[in-house]
């Protein structure tokens, strides 16, 4: 229920486990940069952290998440915090076993609560190698929930095909009003797969964009934080990323405005299959 959303608000995976809706990406931020953008983004109510194999920085996130929870007169524990990592590449079973034991070492945080393979690059079976090792790493409790990132129908239908012992509870995509993917975000819904988005503010390449500027005037509010809105009022999981302190509390007052039905229209009206970053699900050869 859009109305009644707040930082807190959790969305429940099809596995049954719940994820916080809105958390903080962590792409591209050096280990003093990471320290200190975890530290605010907990302090401004954050509880959940999109980090990755491939960021180098898994180990600067635990860090800074532990020092926090052991701060004097902190009411937070490790089960309040939501960490994400992903696998960075498909090279087979032990290759991902090692990079998730690599990743927990880093972290030092005991468990990671969404484990994600990277992307499908690698092959079909190199694919399905590394969500087997994935499932086992689940079974012995080193991974609470699992996922795939970048992944497009037809890699989760050959996942889906060998009927798994776990399925995907996400797929983390590239989604927001310049790169729409419906209908993949239609099929992951059919599937009970929830949908989160990276670079859900465009990765700051649209924040003049003119229908922006109106909604964020007509809301009192600046364009990442319609851009936000909108995500969260898609459904889905969003993970802004920002190393200053005033954008990441910015990012996350996003509770007390809502957008209406047209402005989500108008938002919807503008896919231009934008892509800011990689795009292995438009790839073919993948
Ligand atoms: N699975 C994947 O393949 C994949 C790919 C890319 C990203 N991700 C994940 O998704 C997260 C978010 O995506 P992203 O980092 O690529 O892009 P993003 O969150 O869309 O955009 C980040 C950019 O926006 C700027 N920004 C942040 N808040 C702002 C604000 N309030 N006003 C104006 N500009 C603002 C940031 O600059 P400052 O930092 O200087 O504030 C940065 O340049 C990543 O950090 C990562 O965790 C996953």
């Amino acid at each position: 229920m859009t109305s009644n959303l707040r930082l807190g608000s959790r969305l429940r995976l099809s596995d049954g486990n719940l994820i916080p809706r809105l958390g903080l990406g962590v792409y591209e931020m050096d280990d003093a940069e990471t320290r200190r953008a975890v530290t605010w983004a907990l302090d401004a109510g954050y509880r959940h952290f999109d980090c990755a194999e491939w960021y180098y920085n898994e180990r600067a996130v635990g860090e800074a998440i532990r020092q926090y929870l052991q701060r004097p007169g902190c009411q937070l524990e490790r089960a309040d915090i939501f960490y994400v990592s992903k696998l960075q590449s498909n090279r087979g079973y032990q290759s991902a076993k090692s990079s998730i034991q690599q990743s927990l070492q880093a972290c030092q945080l005991g468990y990671i609560d969404l484990y994600l393979v990277h992307s499908p690059y690698g092959g079909r079976q190199r694919r399905l190698e590394s969500w087997k090792a994935i499932e086992d790493a689940k079974d012995a409790g080193l991974l609470k929930s699992v996922g795939v990132s970048n992944y497009g129908q037809r890699h989760i239908e050959e996942l889906l095909a060998t009927c798994p012992k776990h399925e995907p509870v996400i797929n983390q995509c590239d989604l927001h009003p310049f790169m729409a993917r419906a209908d993949l975000v239609e099929y992951c819904r059919k599937n009970e797969i929830a949908l989160e988005c990276w670079g859900p503010l465009v990765r700051g390449e649209r924040m003049d964009h003119p229908t922006l500027k109106n909604l964020a005037k007509k809301h009192s509010v600046t364009p990442a934080q319609v851009l936000i809105r909108f995500s969260l009022q898609r459904d889905y999981v969003t993970i802004p990323k920002s190393v200053s302190k005033d954008r990441i509390e910015e990012n996350a007052n996003v509770f007390d405005f809502a957008l209406d039905e047209k402005d989500m229209e108008r938002l919807l009206s503008l896919d231009e299959y934008l892509v800011t970053d990689w795009d292995p699900i438009g790839d073919d050869s993948v």
